[in-house]
């Protein structure tokens, strides 16, 4: 019942002669995508309006991969959640571990971030996820259960069915290694347990990715598992091919 989603977090890569390359790439093969799975690209937030215009009446969904903390006004340097919307952006990730570990953001801005997101239209992809000794310590499930209801404390009933979580842990991202399909089905189960305390029913609806060097060769057994509903990929989503084959692994998942 719940849709597919993945999505292509470029973070700090690329130019505009490589943007213009992976999306003429990506368009060229888009019939590959199965017409069942979403997918997102959230490139660097100074080419949004560039992929916007090259995304125009395609399927792919337009992502932001941050958002400020802040409605509007006298804030250097800030993007905010309704210039995003402005734009074109359907989505925007909030809290990936790279913003908690190298920026220091912490859960009560992140919370500011999923409020002012869902008031502007947009769907937060707020990600959460343990470190490896958290893990080995056996927390993985209470710190990750801990970030999530902290992140979504100003969130509704009424707006819940809006919102994503990515499951990322921080010891996977960007390093080959995975989550054994084991390891993703206990904490996302633990998170939908998590969801349904907070909003009911509403927790059925609500998509919660997998994200942690996610590929083409390992998306199929991930995305089968029962909580999965998609992924967050990173260094993948730079390379058409491997990407298109993620989203291909949506299918009859
Ligand atoms: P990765 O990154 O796929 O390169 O591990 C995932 C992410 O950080 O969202």
């Amino acid at each position: 019942m719940r849709q597919k989603l993945v999505a292509g977090n470029w973070k700090s890569n690329g130019n505009r002669q490589f943007v213009e390359q992976l999306l003429g790439a990506l368009k060229a093969h888009s019939d590959q995508v199965p017409a069942e799975v979403k997918v997102a690209v959230c490139p660097p937030s100074v080419y949004l309006t560039k992929v916007e215009e090259l995304l125009r009446g395609t399927a792919f969904l337009l992502g932001a991969q941050n958002v400020s903390a802040f409605e509007e006004g006298a804030y250097t340097g800030e993007v905010t959640a309704s210039m995003l919307k402005d734009v074109g952006c359907s989505l925007v990730i909030i809290g990936h571990s790279e913003r908690r570990s190298l920026l220091a953001e912490n859960e009560s801005q992140f919370a500011e971030k999923i409020k002012l997101a869902l008031n502007a239209g947009l769907q937060p992809v707020y990600c959460v996820g343990e470190s490896l000794d958290q893990r080995r310590q056996g927390q993985a499930q209470a710190v990750c259960r801990e970030q999530l209801l902290a992140g979504l404390a100003a969130v509704t009933s009424e707006q819940a069915a809006q919102l994503v979580i990515a499951y990322e842990p921080v010891w996977a991202i960007g390093t080959g290694e995975t989550a054994s399909p084991e390891q993703v089905q206990e904490v996302h189960a633990c998170l939908r347990q998590a969801l349904r305390e907070r909003f009911g029913e509403q927790a059925e609806l609500i998509q919660i990715l997998y994200g942690g060097s996610v590929k083409a060769a390992n998306a199929r057994e991930l995305f089968a598992l029962p909580d999965v509903d998609g992924g967050l990929i990173g260094g993948a989503s730079l390379v058409a091919d491997e990407f298109l084959a993620i989203c291909k692994a949506g299918i009859n998942a």
